[in-house]
């Protein structure tokens, strides 16, 4: 690869022992998938922070960078831990957990990252341009900078995103590339999702029947209205069931204004036709089934301000029912917010509790007595029985008969 005076330097180990390291690994990245040089980024999202998923050797690796000074080049934010840093004790989280927890965030601190816990950065502080080149790991994040801004970042793991906003730098090659970005297949939906949840299954059945690292072509029924957050949703579960990093949806998103720009001119490589009877037997295959739940569990990716706007709505003067634990994940930022506008109070008054800087996938509710979830999100229902070990059972509703069934 080539490599300018400052990566030279880098590379020399002027800039520290971490820094050196970082560039050596992003060659080597660079070199496998042949890159010819690196391209500068202003921005990167870090995941790998919830010490129920990197455990003790990701600490002590993560808190010896820091020790060493080493520090962030550009503007860069964290993806959610495993306890809420504010009120753990008060939800029952474990204490060493806790304890280790707030370890891993703190070597983050050091290193000069933005310790933002949320995997919706794009929501907060950190929305990257489109045609920008970042730096994300995350796979909802990526999906959606990918897909909805029109931003450029690969599908980048815990350490070689550290390394890229160690660096400042990614290898060319990927989806950094127009070339790379084109869809590769066709796939007609041949009815108009409604819910949630529709959009959710949509996600997790079009990824379950792609190869891996397909761009997918999204033609939907012609006027149909878009909510944010039904995109957000069906990009996390194609990344969740399918290991997405991009797709399209024809006429909406901004590198596919129509089917031809979508596949750069270029033929699909497959044609997938979908109809709802496809999606409703899907879910019966797939998808655990059972009544009451223990803990209602929506914000995966974590709530925007737009959805716990929707919840207050719709629990507004009612009562979550005895025995059931109702928890709105989302971030400290979108918490402040929630509070601003008054739909906090209501939630608090109806039993709903907003809970920040985790999520119900990287928490350790089997630790704390969790069981049963039912949740909205197709990520999140993918993931919990896998990550809990399937000591926790994970079904999907839409919301609205979430609440009909868990409130009076
Ligand atoms: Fe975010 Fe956790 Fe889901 S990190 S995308 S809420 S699994």
């Amino acid at each position: 690869m080539y490599l300018t005076r400052e990566e030279e330097k880098m590379l020399s180990g002027e800039y520290g022992e971490w820094v050196q390291k970082s560039i050596k690994l992003l060659i080597a990245i660079g070199e496998i998938n042949k890159a010819e040089k690196f391209v500068e980024i202003k921005r990167a999202h870090l995941s790998g922070v919830s010490y129920k998923t990197v455990g003790d050797p990701i600490l002590e690796l993560l808190e010896s960078i820091a020790e060493k000074g080493t520090k962030v080049r550009v503007f860069t934010t964290l993806n959610p831990a495993g306890i809420d840093t504010t009120h753990w004790k008060e939800f029952g989280f474990p204490n060493e957990f806790a304890e280790k927890q707030l370890r891993i965030i703190n070597a983050f601190k050091k290193m000069g990252v933005n310790t933002t816990l949320t995997c919706t950065p794009y929501l907060t502080i950190n929305r990257p341009k489109f045609g920008e080149p970042i730096a994300f790991a995350e796979s909802s994040a990526v999906i959606y900078s990918n897909s909805i801004i029109g931003a450029r970042t690969n599908r980048h793991g815990n350490l070689d995103a550290l390394a890229a906003a160690i660096t400042g730098r990614v290898p060319e090659m990927g989806l950094i590339l127009t070339e790379n970005r084109k869809a590769t297949d066709l796939v007609k939906i041949d009815f108009t999702p409604k819910t949630d949840e529709e959009f959710n299954l949509l996600g997790l059945y079009i990824g379950d029947k792609l190869e891996s690292n397909a761009i997918p072509a999204l033609e939907f029924p012609k006027n149909i209205e878009f909510k944010e957050f039904h995109l957000r949703g069906l990009g996390a579960a194609l990344a969740a069931s399918g290991g997405v990093p991009m797709f399209h949806v024809i006429g909406y998103t901004p590198e596919a204004k129509d089917r031809k720009e979508a596949f750069q001119e270029d033929t699909p490589q497959e044609v997938f036709q979908i109809s709802r009877d496809d999606l409703i037997e899907y879910k019966r295959e797939i998808i655990d089934n059972f009544d009451k739940p223990d803990l209602i569990a929506i914000g995966c990716p974590h709530a925007s301000l737009e959805e716990i706007e929707m919840i207050t709505e719709l629990v507004k003067g009612k009562r979550v029912k005895a025995g059931v634990k109702f928890w709105i994940f989302t971030s400290k930022y979108m918490l402040e917010q929630a509070k601003k506008k008054g739909y906090y109070r209501i939630l608090e008054e109806a039993g709903v509790k907003i809970i920040t800087d985790t999520c119900m996938v990287v928490a350790p509710l089997e630790a704390m007595g969790i069981k049963k979830i039912v949740s909205n999100s197709g990520k999140a229902v993918f993931y919990i029985p896998k990550l809990s070990k399937n000591i926790i059972r994970a079904n999907i509703k839409e919301l609205t008969e979430i609440i009909d069934k868990s409130m009076e």
